[in-house]
């Protein structure tokens, strides 16, 4: 303990001391106190004395049949409510962590991820109104640093990290797709060779970048290199130097979704789209809060139910091949 003077406060059973002494103060007598507390009145007066011996000084005095308070018993009093206050405020807490919906749910979330991870926690929110969310957007290289020291509750990554030492929930696909400015030569070609791909100027995410790492990954396993035009920090920047004409790039689904009718055309290229699975992820020792808990199986069912949307409207067939193995995989990513 880092104050060695206050020792003596916490070797005498101080906290029901100060309960009594705290009934004692507010009612101004022991008898009251002791009704109040039901205890024997001689077990007010015990607890009062020795309170008095650990403070070392005269905390009530006795004039006619009232009690009152010594100087020492005010500041006492005073502190007693301050501490009874925080206690309470303790116990709100607790109760909070008990019970879902309530307190702080902490999630970080992939700079890919944030486009459906936003749309999930504001469901989840519309459904638990009194939780406090903090959502932590990174790529996936800061994302895997902030799991390493268990900063939040839970986590969103494009696919699932290395290592036993994590719970792995799949969510959804995240298929990676190279996008073009609707106009460019290659837009409308059928399995466009990855060669001519390589070929063209690429646009990547800086380093860290999760999609970026499976796109070297990739180009690497066909002994391709990409001709690198330019590094942009995030998808949105991406987006705006496709559709200024400046390359091709490789973008998760979820982040061109909504740019297809702004200008971008998806291209068709052999061995894309690149088979990727949302998965949501938290330490595998780690006992969740209950609101945590209930998260977890939220954004679970909600992929469920998204999947099989999307499979009835059936994708490409490299796509359901893709997700099978995905879900196949399960825990295993
Ligand atoms: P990022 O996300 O490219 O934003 O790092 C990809 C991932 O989640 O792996």
């Amino acid at each position: 303990m880092p104050h060695t003077t206050l020792r003596r406060y916490l070797r005498h059973g101080m906290f029901p001391q100060l309960m009594v002494f705290e009934a004692v103060a507010r009612l101004g007598s022991f008898t009251r106190a002791a009704q109040e507390l039901f205890m024997a009145q001689p077990t007010v007066s015990i607890h009062m004395k020795k309170l008095a011996e650990t403070i070392g000084v005269p905390l009530v005095e006795q004039v006619g049949k009232r009690i009152h308070l010594t100087d020492a018993g005010r500041e006492l009093h005073a502190m007693c409510r301050e501490v009874f206050v925080r206690l309470q405020e303790f116990d709100r807490r607790l109760g909070e962590l008990r019970e879902p919906g309530k307190g702080r749910l902490r999630v970080a979330v992939t700079t890919t991820a944030k486009y459906f991870a936003s749309r999930l926690l504001g469901e989840f929110c519309n459904r638990y109104p009194e939780l406090h969310v903090t959502l932590h957007v990174l790529n996936r290289q800061q994302l895997l640093e902030r799991m390493e020291v268990c900063a939040d509750d839970l986590y969103v990554l494009g696919s699932a990290p290395d290592g036993a030492d994590w719970a792995v929930h799949p969510l959804l696909p995240n298929p990676l797709r190279i996008v073009a400015p609707a106009g460019h030569p290659l837009a409308g070609r059928r399995r466009v060779p990855l060669a001519t791909v390589a070929a063209e100027p690429l646009l990547l995410r800086e380093s860290g970048s999760g999609t970026r790492q499976a796109v070297e990954e990739h180009f690497r396993a066909h002994g391709l290199v990409p001709r690198v035009r330019m590094e942009l920090g995030s998808n949105e920047a991406i987006k705006q130097a496709v559709l200024g004409g400046l390359g091709l790039a490789v973008l998760s689904s979820e982040s061109v979704s909504e740019a297809r009718q702004g200008g971008l055309a998806i291209l068709d290229v052999e061995g894309f789209p690149l088979a990727r699975h949302w998965v949501l992820v938290h330490p595998a020792g780690r006992t969740l809060t209950p609101t945590a808990r209930e998260f977890v199986q939220f954004a679970v069912e909600h992929g469920r139910r998204l999947s099989a949307q999307e499979g009835a409207a059936a994708p490409p067939p490299a796509a359901r091949r893709a997700r099978r193995k995905a879900l196949s995989s399960d825990q295993k990513f």
